[in-house]
């Protein structure tokens, strides 16, 4: 994220100095990272941060995580068990690591990605192309809280490290069970916490001295890395995160922890 005026990030500080903009927003607040944000703000803000980091977004991955994110969604896919047939929405689905890992596992099956950030899309086509599974997947531009889909017309619905980044995570949890046929499965990957203070304190030191420098070194941009860690401890716990899944409606609702919690995987069926 850069401090250039046409950024959103620029536009929410102008609020501080203008309360009768402050007064016209929207009355519901939300967290962007530590910072508290008016609700309608935050979208423009998550497309701020991935517009942005999007052409080194799978390279920062690789380095910030020294590799363990493909561990972790081999493990989220060894879970998941994809079979030929199947028809997944991938949702925040950025540059495609979730669908390219399922359509590998089931060559018969087909995707759709939806993301809010174009830019990551773009990103995930070119991948496609040079992978050749364009014909099975689909590219679609939109939000979580709102999917442009008919009720019941996906048998797999995933969301990996995406969620924390939604406004109201409460509704794209509604919506994944909207469109998900009786008998589908929704599979969330995202960041957790970890059991125990002392593994938590090293994991934050880690976090939040290395993880922005990093970004500032290799992609030249500090503030969208900052938010990316903030936003990683905002995120609720596997339990209370377990209890939000089945509100909206699931059954069967379990996590396993990867990595000691550092990140967790949950699933849930619609029965
Ligand atoms: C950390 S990336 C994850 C990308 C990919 N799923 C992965 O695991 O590598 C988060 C993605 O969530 C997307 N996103 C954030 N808020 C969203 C929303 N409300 N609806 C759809 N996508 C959203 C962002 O544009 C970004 O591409």
């Amino acid at each position: 994220m850069r401090a250039d005026c046409n950024h959103p990030g620029a536009a929410y500080k102008k609020e501080e100095f203008f309360p009768e903009r402050q007064a016209q927003m929207s009355e519901k607040t939300t967290h962007f990272g530590n910072r508290e944000v008016a609700e309608d703000e935050k979208a423009g803000l998550v497309h701020g941060v991935f517009s942005s980091v999007a052409s080194r977004y799978d390279l920062m991955n690789d380095v910030m995580s020294v590799g363990i994110h493909r561990l972790w969604k081999d493990a989220m896919m060894d879970w998941l068990a994809p079979r030929g047939g199947q028809r997944l929405l991938d949702v925040a689905g950025g540059t495609g690591d979730i669908a390219f890992r399922f359509l590998r596992r089931a060559p018969s099956a087909s995707a759709v990605v939806l993301d809010l950030t174009e830019d990551m899309l773009a990103e995930g086509r070119k991948r496609a192309e040079a992978e050749a599974m364009s014909d099975r997947l689909d590219w679609s531009v939109g939000d979580a809280m709102a999917l442009p889909f008919e009720n019941a017309s996906f048998d797999r619905y995933t969301i990996s490290f995406g969620i924390r980044n939604v406004t109201r995570p409460e509704d794209a949890l509604t919506e994944a069970y909207r469109v998900l046929k009786p008998g589908g499965r929704i599979m969330v990957l995202e960041f957790s916490q970890l059991p125990n203070q002392g593994l938590q304190w090293a994991y934050d030191q880690y976090s939040y001295n290395v993880i922005p420098a990093m970004g500032q070194a290799i992609a030249g941009d500090r503030d969208s890395y900052q938010y990316l860690v903030e936003s990683i401890r905002k995120f609720p716990d596997q339990g209370r995160f377990a209890d939000m899944i089945r509100a909206a409606g699931f059954d069967q609702v379990k996590y396993r922890n990867l990595s000691m919690g550092i990140a967790a995987l949950h699933s849930g069926w619609k029965l």
